[in-house]
């Protein structure tokens, strides 16, 4: 199976211009692993045309299908977009903005249904566990879960997680999900460390945050991937 990256910008950068720049280095390179370039919204449509190259995913939507919900994006909206992906349940989301399991939950069911790729990030096994009471995730083809510890996030204090831990997080995850299931890891993954966590860690991908905003960095990251 080819790995997936797939590139978390966060709220950056800060301008179209820069933007544009970003993906457009990105998208120079051909690489076998497959590339989801994940934008704030306000960029999605104007990076529409790099997707001969990649992928295009958002960082989070609504769990309402349309109707009053101010200021929100549906899944619906995204997927008629030209948007493939999305990632759900980020642990900023669920730290800064109060995130609850129940509306993860909730948005994961009406991603799936609009038929988005869901990259539905957990801190934990246990917490998939307790995911999958309120959601159906078994046997889900559009479904990537990442195993991303919080405290692993480069802006939360990076810390590195033992290959071996990523493994066992990993096993006990597809266990939970069934056969077939794809499971990322993601927490200050940079060139450095993409190979061991796809081999030795049996990752089947990364989600790459602050490495995904350096041209050369992320560059030499796929690079690396696809050898792996
Ligand atoms: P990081 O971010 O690669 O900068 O640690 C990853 C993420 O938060 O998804």
């Amino acid at each position: 199976m080819k790995p997936i990256i797939v590139a978390n910008w966060k709220m950056n950068p800060a301008t179209k211009k820069e933007a544009l720049l970003l993906a457009g280095a990105i998208a120079k390179r051909k690489s076998k692993s497959i590339v989801v370039l994940c934008p704030p919204f306000v960029y999605l449509p104007f990076l529409l045309p790099y997707r001969k190259r990649m992928r295009l995913g958002a960082q989070n939507c609504s769990w309402q299908e349309k109707g009053a919900l101010t200021g929100e994006i549906s899944a619906s909206q995204l997927k008629n977009l030209g948007c493939e992906y999305v990632i759900l349940g980020h642990s900023e989301r669920k730290k800064y903005l109060g995130e609850t399991k129940e509306q993860i939950a909730r948005k994961t069911r009406e991603a799936l249904a609009a038929g988005l790729k869901v990259v539905l990030c957990v801190e934990h096994a246990r917490e998939l566990a307790l995911l999958q009471e309120r959601v159906n995730l078994k046997g889900k083809k559009n479904l990537l879960v990442v195993f991303e510890p919080s405290f692993a996030i480069s802006t939360q204090g990076g810390k590195r997680v033992p290959l071996k831990r990523i493994g066992k997080e990993i096993a006990a995850m597809k266990k939970l999900l069934g056969r077939g299931s794809s499971v990322l890891y993601g927490g200050s993954v940079d060139a450095t460390s993409i190979q061991g966590i796809l081999r030795e860690g049996g990752a089947d991908g990364v989600l790459v945050g602050a490495a995904s905003l350096n041209p050369r960095e992320f560059a030499e990251l796929v690079k690396r991937a696809d050898m792996a």
